[in-house]
């Protein structure tokens, strides 16, 4: 979790009146919404809204949508070019899911239009990693700002909406839904809950959304709640934004990945090196421009391996990638469990003189494997499970 924030106002003790005048009913007090996580064990946030969060006006099924699946006979290597996905939907409805398992779905969402309706995920915390794109996630903690290379973390059970600013360039985002706990590693942490010196990063480069002032709006709002596969329209009475202050340590943030300080050995460093969230059932790790191995015999790109458990997902951000041909930027490739997958012939020689690389990639390793999706089908190179010949 992120560290402890507050914004706005909020009284001097928790669950006691927060007075407003005359208030709503002219009861004379702002509501108490805590948000509790683990049940009330973990982390919780307390808000403070003008009215209280839980008028309704109407609740409407709004449909399921199961994730169809590709049909796959074989255990191999992936290779998807994803920027060539046509753009689609909103920020939400956008999503194209491409991999998925009990424990995350992950797609990429190339939004053509405004989000219009604000949404909610109440069973997975969101992670967005935005490719292009600057603008704001406005939820009821207040407008975060993010922009290129940004994580942005929602947790479960915010409601919000994202704007993007006017730019040449169309947004893309890559999404994952962690149907668990969406953290740090813990090993990142002392036993204090502070960041170790020596980490990758720390509390300084996480960032919570700015104290934004309250909406006071009653009205008909309506709201898409996304359940797991169903999905429920609600027409609130209110604006949900009504927030007048909050504190505590559930709250969307932003982390950019150029913030991430890459640790290097004079040999190659393993993957855990370039871990980033904790996930359950999975980890994201950001693979940042660094200097490369300096051991004078040093072999600067990964080993071959077989990660016989875990299914490694990477997604081709930015920059050149040393130890592969025919990947592009927005490329991504799925290397699962049960077959080896290395460096490409020919980038073993050339990185011996490269001293630095400037690649920005994103890698989700999942331990339980993946499924491809029916949305992956159409980007699928079909040459890359024999990209190893010479
Ligand atoms: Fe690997």
């Amino acid at each position: 979790m992120p560290q402890y924030l507050q914004r706005g106002s909020i009284p001097p003790k928790r669950h006691t009146t927060h007075p407003r005048d005359p208030g709503y009913k002219s009861e004379g007090i702002h509501y108490e919404e805590v948000i509790t996580t683990q049940g009330f064990s973990r982390a919780y946030s307390i808000v403070y809204h003008l009215r209280p969060p839980t008028r309704v006006i109407r609740v409407e099924a709004a449909g399921t949508k199961p994730i169809a699946l590709a049909e796959r006979s074989t255990l191999q290597h992936i290779h998807l070019k994803t920027a060539s996905m046509p753009a689609s939907g909103d920020p939400i409805s956008g999503r194209v899911p491409l991999f998925c398992n009990a424990d995350m779905i992950l797609s990429r969402c190339r939004p053509k239009e405004p989000q219009q309706v604000l949404y909610r995920n109440a069973r997975a915390e969101e992670l967005l990693f935005v490719q292009h794109g600057k603008g704001r996630l406005r939820s009821m903690f207040g407008d975060l700002p993010f922009r290129p290379m940004d994580y942005i973390v929602i947790p479960k059970c915010t409601t919000y909406l994202i704007e993007f600013d006017p730019d040449p360039t169309p947004p893309d985002l890559l999404v994952v839904e962690s149907n668990g706990d969406l953290g740090f590693p813990p090993r990142y942490l002392n036993p204090d809950g502070q960041f170790r010196l020596g980490a990758p990063f720390c509390e300084r480069d996480l960032h919570g959304p700015a104290a934004t002032a309250p909406l006071d709006l009653e009205g008909e709002f309506e709201l898409l709640i996304k359940d797991g596969e169903t999905w429920t329209k609600y027409l609130l009475a209110h604006h949900p934004f009504d927030v007048a202050g909050w504190d505590g340590m559930v709250y969307p943030y932003t982390f950019n990945a150029d913030d991430f300080e890459p640790i290097t050995g004079t040999i190659h460093q393993p993957p855990p090196i370039h871990q980033t969230f904790q996930g359950s059932g999975f980890v994201v790790c950001t693979f940042a421009p660094r200097m490369l191995d300096t051991h004078p015999l040093a072999i600067k790109v990964p080993y071959a391996h077989s990660n016989v458990e875990s299914d490694e997902l990477l997604f081709y951000v930015r920059g050149q990638f040393g130890s592969r041909r025919g990947v592009e930027i927005g490329s991504m490739t799925l290397h699962p469990h049960g077959i080896p997958h290395g460096p490409h012939p020919g980038t073993i020689q050339a990185s011996r003189s490269v001293q630095a690389t400037n690649e920005l990639a994103v890698m989700v390793d999942t331990f339980r494997p993946l499924s491809m999706c029916a949305g992956a089908v159409l980007l699928e190179d079909p040459k890359y499970p024999y990209s190893w010949l010479d």
